[in-house]
């Protein structure tokens, strides 16, 4: 099964999962697909010798260019890791049940449109939460929205930082996000 991720940041959540699927029997990351320009997840790709697909809003949002590029390439799954933009209707119609996204925080708490990053860090500081985490769930054509499929937990200990606790939580999903999209595409 051919899975193309979309990232547009740093790239370690995708480093992993590149990792965890090399010579794997049935699961290869096939593609990167990456809206921001200079990205981190770009030079990963280059490393690993996977190639890249650079998209841009408008043709995104407003045509079927690139489902027509990611079928062409045999593409059966998405795996969303640090991919900013919501997903338009005709991608989520596409891939039913084929799509994962991993969110850094419980949710259903603190998630939704401009929670990504250290926003949502800082979210559960103010919130005084005791505890954060992470979500790994299907997408659907909503932010943050779809069934979840997995939460690892993490405590917030008095003195965090949003860094020190993205920190915290970069840790669970290095360590769970593979092993959760293998496990989920493999029984599905
Ligand atoms: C992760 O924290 C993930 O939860 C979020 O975007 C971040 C990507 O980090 N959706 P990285 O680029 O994989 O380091």
């Amino acid at each position: 099964m051919n899975i193309a991720i979309f990232a547009s940041g740093t790239g370690t959540n995708a480093q992993e999962i590149i990792n965890r699927f090399k010579n794997h029997p049935h699961l290869t990351v096939s593609l990167i697909v990456c809206n921001k320009k200079g990205a981190g997840v770009t030079n990963i790709a280059a490393t690993e010798n996977i190639p890249v697909l650079s998209i841009e809003k408008e043709v995104f949002f407003n045509s079927d260019q690139y489902l027509l590029e990611l079928k062409a390439k045999n593409i059966e799954c998405i795996v969303l890791a640090g991919f900013l933009w919501k997903l338009p209707g005709y991608l989520v119609a596409a891939y039913p049940g084929r799509i994962l996204n991993i969110h850094p925080a419980l949710l259903p708490r603190h998630g939704g449109k401009g929670m990504w990053g250290n926003h949502v860090h800082k979210a559960v500081l103010e919130a005084g939460d005791k505890e954060s985490g992470i979500t790994i769930h299907y997408v659907d054509e909503h932010y943050d929205n779809g069934a979840i499929i997995f939460q690892a937990r993490c405590p917030v200990l008095p003195g965090d930082t949003p860094e020190v606790l993205a920190e915290r939580i970069h840790h669970l999903e290095h360590e769970h996000f593979p092993r959760v999209i293998e496990e989920t595409l493999c029984t599905s």
